[in-house]
């Protein structure tokens, strides 16, 4: 309560500012479900392709729609050239803020970028998620001076994914890891980037400004960014002896472990369980099981702050394997754009269904009347 005796809640921190039927989590047991279902069958027996069509569609599809849904995407996966010559032209900037350019700019060639009926908004949705892989992979290869690869519609979203972005086709365990990544990272409620993609939405804007604003906002080390930054510090580490003494150092001058603690996570965030998994015997296959005896070793540094509730959130485990796969960690949050697009169409499609401006207040701690000086007369 301020002095005046307005509420206000810093962050918005508990604060519940609409209805949904996308998301449920409950943050002090670790419990996640897209549209009701667990997280953990999801990760396990679903792929990418089927709960995309499960949080757009409302429904798990039965075999003929996943195939309809799965042949939507897989043409709709090429760019235009002119997006191509700008991922070109800004190709020196970071994979993030080119992929919000290039979103921005496929707002020019997209047909509906006016509808926002939620068939459109769906459709554009599929379009973005269909096209932002390829978004990505060009610019890599544009920015190593290789031409991009085209997308091949023989191979499903992960494995196209990961085989544009390398030129060569993946093997099926990564692709299989790359598909529960990109499961895991669909969708979460109102967190912050979802929130920005419905303020946006929700002053009647369009779809590809709501995904960019969800793009930008996803960018920061607090949100999407704590993959690359833990991967950057378990580099730093080097050996597995040396995490406790680099944990206790942050922590002692009153620094944050990344890949640490969650705004609605007081237990196990439920994703990383999936991800470290796959950490752990992607590692060992390739040879380099040091990255997770690193993590491992943070995580036993952190125990004591799992009474304050901060556990492992679904970052801590990603960046290991998307580094195992040959990713540079300036990659990973764009990894993470691309599984949330169908997230943040999902909340901009809910966000018209019933849709009210989001305008809060802020409460003004400024000077009042202030006697206005003319320019000639100030020093
Ligand atoms: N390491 C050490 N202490 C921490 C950490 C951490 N990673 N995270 C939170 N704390 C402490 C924090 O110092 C504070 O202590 P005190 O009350 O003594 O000041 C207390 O826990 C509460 O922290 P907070 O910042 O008030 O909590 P929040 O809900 O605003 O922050 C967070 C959530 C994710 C921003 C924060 O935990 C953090 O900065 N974590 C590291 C970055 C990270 O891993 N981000 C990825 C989030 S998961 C991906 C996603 O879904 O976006």
């Amino acid at each position: 309560m301020s002095t005046s005796g307005v509420e206000i809640r810093r962050g918005l921190m508990g604060v519940y500012f609409d209805r949904s039927e996308s998301c449920f989590i409950d943050g002090s047991i670790g419990k996640l479900l897209y549209r009701g279902y667990d997280i953990h069958e999801l990760a396990e027996q679903s792929t990418f392709e089927e709960v995309t069509y499960l949080l757009l569609q409302g429904s798990l599809p039965t075999r003929s729609e996943l195939s309809a849904f799965d042949s939507q995407l897989r043409s709709d996966r090429e760019i235009p050239d002119g997006v191509v010559d700008i991922i070109d032209k800004v190709k020196g900037g970071h994979p993030m803020d080119v992929l919000r350019t290039a979103v921005s700019a496929l707002s020019a060639w997209d047909p509906e970028v006016k509808d926002n009926s939620p068939e459109a908004i769906i459709r554009k949705g599929l379009r973005l998620t269909a096209k932002a892989p390829t978004i990505v992979t060009t610019h890599e290869r544009l920015r190593n001076g290789l031409d991009p690869v085209k997308p091949n519609p023989d191979l499903n979203h992960s494995g196209n994914f990961l085989y544009m972005l390398r030129g060569r086709e993946p093997e099926e365990e990564e692709i299989h890891i790359m598909d529960v990544d990109f499961i895991l990272h669909a969708e979460h409620g109102s967190n912050a980037s979802a929130f920005a993609s419905r303020v946006t939405a929700s002053t009647q804007s369009d779809l590809h400004s709501a995904v960019v604003s969800g793009i930008a906002t996803l960018k920061g080390p607090a949100h999407g960014g704590a993959a690359e930054e833990v991967m950057k510090m378990a580099e730093e580490i080097g050996r597995p002896e040396n995490a406790a003494a680099y944990a206790r150092n942050i922590l002692d001058n009153g620094g944050r472990v990344m890949g640490f603690g969650h705004r609605v996570y007081k237990a196990e965030d439920p994703r990383a369980r999936h991800l470290r998994e796959r950490s752990k015997t992607l590692g060992e296959a390739k040879g380099q099981p040091h990255w997770f005896e690193i993590l491992t070793n943070l995580q036993e540094v952190m125990k004591p702050y799992q009474s304050r509730g901060i556990f492992v959130n679904v970052d801590f485990f990603a960046g290991s394997i998307y580094y195992l796969m040959g990713i540079p960690d300036d990659l990973f949050i764009s990894i993470f754009a691309l599984g949330r697009i169908p997230g943040w169409t999902l909340n901009v499609v809910e966000q018209y269904s019933n849709n009210i401006l989001i305008r809060p207040l802020t409460e003004y701690t400024g000077p009042m009347d202030q006697p206005y000086v003319s320019i000639d007369r100030r020093n």
